[in-house]
Formats: structure tokens, C-alpha cells, sequence
């Protein structure tokens, strides 16, 4: 077996002890070395959990053990920028949460510091790992679909007013459902689509809850190919009500994803192709269901991540989000907050 990459944690929460650290442990070629939180009681679980001893509560206590190549950085939004600084300073490689900062300002000092550093570097947009996706993308690309012209990304989930949490407030968050999610969602169509935004249109606000960031997200991105894409993303509609829906139309047929864009690897993928000679005056529609079924392999998203940032820094590739391309989604998440404040589309 190749070596392992040994790995730092920077905020072992949510997503990092639900999804990356469960996955990291059975990834070949990385291994979880040390840790750091500010919460000394996640820290005494998680060195129970998996047997680490090298915890901390400091940044630069981390930074400063050599044996740590590679940082994980899942910290909330407000803390992204000085924690991937200090990563890049102390020449490790970094694989940094999503979004990659909380403005196009700190997100563009972020990218110019990992440009002048130059060690493997990445935003952990996961989506991209999810091979449902990943096929999605080999049979646009052949053509099956044609020309794209319309897609729709979605993602929603019932949030309700949670005192102190720090995804409800613009200081720590940057912004609500829009960031939270709506990442998400733009950076799986720009990969789909293998394409940029030209403008936007975003209808933003807080319809539901109490909180000072947005709860809905509606918005229209046009794309420099021609293609329109629809994002909805809210934080008030309940997680059953929403399918997650992942839908791309083509001038020759469709894809229809539903439950992809979510953490557990999962989802159903239908093809549909159609026969566009000629025009039917009586619009009659074949009653065939969703279409035809597309077979993915099942796998954990989380630990593709890992293992493919790890082979990246290894052997010097390009990993799936670089800081670059992370940066244009904050560029087009600030678009659409400007659009919608100003009732106006935004050119990017
Ligand atoms: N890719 C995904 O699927 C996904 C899903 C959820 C969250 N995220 C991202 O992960 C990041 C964290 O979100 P979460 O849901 O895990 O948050 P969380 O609140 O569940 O966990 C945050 C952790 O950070 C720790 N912490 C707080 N301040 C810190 C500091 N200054 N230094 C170090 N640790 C600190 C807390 O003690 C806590 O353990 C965010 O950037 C979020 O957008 C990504």
C-alpha cells in the first residue's frame, strides 16, 4: 500500500465528525493526525473516538507539529479567512470548508496568498465527488442531451430560529440559505455545465423565520453558453417536502436527479432522450415515467474527497475546487445578494 497523507483537523463539528472524519479513517491513503477545536469537550470525544492523541485548542499549536502535511479546515464561515492564512503560511496543503470565504474581499486575498504559496490547495465543494454526478457530466458531454439550455438545482431544509446559532447570523455566516446551500448548487451546474456566469437575478429575503440572514433563495443565473439556470435554495421548507432536484434540459432531452445534491452519496438519475425530427402539431407526450434509469456505483462522497485532495498533493495534480474556481461562486453569491437588493440583474 502507497503512503498515507497525515492530515490535520481545524474544527471537528458538524460536518467534519457526521461526514469527513468517519470517511477519512477508511481512506487508503490519508490518516488523521491531529486535531484542533476550540471545544475542549469535542476534543476529549473525538480522541476517545478515534484514538487520537494529538489534540488541540490553538490553531498554531497544530500548525507547529511537523508530521502534519495536509489541514482540513470546517470551522463556521467567520473564521475561514485567518485559519486558511495561518495553514498557508505554515506550508501545509489546505482542503478548506465550503464557501471559501465570508465576501469577493476576503475570498480574493485568500486565493492571491495560496497563488504566491503554491501548495495543493482546495475548496471542499463535494458535490463534485458524488459519482451520480460525475456520470451526469460524461453524458452531457457526449452530446446524448444536447445543447443545454435550461437546468434547475435545489436543496432545502427546515431551519427554524435556533438562539446563538452561528449560521443565523451575518457576522459568523456571511449570509443564510444563499451561502449555506446555494454554494452548493452553483458550483454542481458551473461543473456540469463546464461553463461561467454571465449574469444574475436573485430574489433573496427572509419570508419565514426571525433571523438576520436570508431563508430564501430564489435566482436565475445566465450562463456564457446561452443556458439559464434556475437555484432554489430555503431554509423554510421542510427536508421531506424537498427532493433536492437536479434537473438539465437539452435540446435533445433530459437528465432528472433527484436527492443527489445532499451528504449521503445517494439520489436516482433518469435519462431522457428524444426524438426532436420535425414538429408535432398535437403535442402528444409518451407516458413512459421518469425516463430511463441511469446506474451509478454507490460510494461515499465524503472520503472520495479525501482520497483524491490526498493523491492530489502526492502526486502534484489539480484538485476538483481550486481557490479559483471557489472564488468566482463567492463573486456570483455576491452578485445575486446586489441583485436583489437593487431589484436589478447583476453582470458578473
Ligand atoms: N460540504 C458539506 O457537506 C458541508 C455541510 C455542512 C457544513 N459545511 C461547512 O463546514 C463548516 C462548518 O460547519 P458545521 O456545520 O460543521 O458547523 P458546526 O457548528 O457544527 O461545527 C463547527 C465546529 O467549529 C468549532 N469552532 C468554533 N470556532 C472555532 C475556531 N475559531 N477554531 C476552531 N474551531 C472552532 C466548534 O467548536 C464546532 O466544533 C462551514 O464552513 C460549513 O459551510 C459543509
Amino acid at each position: 500500500m502507497g503512503r498515507k497523507v497525515n492530515w490535520g483537523i481545524i474544527a471537528a463539528g458538524g460536518i467534519a465528525r457526521r461526514r469527513t472524519l468517519p470517511a477519512m479513517k477508511d481512506v487508503p491513503n490519508a490518516v488523521i493526525t491531529g486535531i484542533m477545536d476550540k471545544n475542549q469537550n469535542v476534543l476529549d470525544e473525538i480522541s476517545e473516538e478515534y484514538k487520537i492523541t494529538d489534540t488541540y485548542t490553538e490553531e498554531q499549536e497544530l500548525l507547529n507539529n511537523p508530521q502534519i502535511e495536509a489541514v482540513y479546515v470546517a470551522s463556521p464561515v467567520c473564521f475561514h479567512k485567518k485559519q486558511a492564512l495561518e495553514v498557508l503560511h505554515a506550508g501545509k496543503s489546505l482542503l478548506l470548508e465550503k464557501p471559501l470565504a465570508m465576501n469577493e474581499e476576503d475570498a480574493r486575498e485568500i486565493v492571491q496568498t495560496a497563488l504566491k504559496k503554491g501548495q495543493t490547495a482546495g475548496v471542499a465543494m463535494v458535490m463534485k465527488h458524488h459519482p451520480a454526478h460525475r456520470k451526469m457530466k460524461k453524458l452531457i458531454e457526449s452530446g446524448v442531451i444536447g445543447d443545454i439550455v435550461s437546468c434547475r438545482a435545489q436543496l432545502n431544509c427546515w431551519f427554524p430560529d435556533m438562539e446563538g446559532n452561528w449560521r443565523q447570523k451575518k457576522a459568523t455566516a456571511g449570509g443564510g440559505a444563499l451561502v449555506d446551500m446555494g454554494s452548493h448548487c452553483i458550483d454542481i451546474l458551473k461543473y456540469l455545465l463546464d461553463d461561467h456566469v454571465e449574469w444574475v437575478f436573485g430574489d433573496i429575503g427572509t419570508r419565514t423565520f426571525s433571523y438576520e440572514v436570508d431563508d430564501s433563495a430564489d435566482c436565475i443565473l445566465h450562463m456564457k453558453k446561452g443556458a439559464t439556470c434556475y437555484i432554489d435554495v430555503h431554509f423554510n421548507i421542510p427536508d421531506e417536502a424537498a427532493k433536492g432536484m437536479l434537473e438539465i434540459y437539452g435540446t435533445k432531452g433530459s437528465l432528472l436527479a433527484s436527492g443527489t445534491i445532499g451528504q449521503d452519496g445517494q439520489g436516482e438519475v433518469y435519462l431522457n432522450q428524444c426524438a426532436t425530427e420535425g414538429y408535432d402539431s398535437n403535442q402528444k407526450r409518451k407516458e413512459d415515467g421518469l425516463g430511463q434509469k441511469v446506474d451509478y456505483e454507490r460510494e461515499n462522497i465524503y472520503g472520495r474527497q479525501i482520497e483524491e485532495f490526498s493523491k492530489a498533493i502526492e502526486e502534484g495534480l489539480t484538485v476538483s475546487t481550486s481557490f479559483e474556481d471557489a472564488f468566482e461562486t463567492v463573486k456570483i453569491i455576491d452578485a445575486l445578494y446586489k441583485s436583489s437588493k437593487e431589484k436589478k440583474a447583476v453582470y458578473l
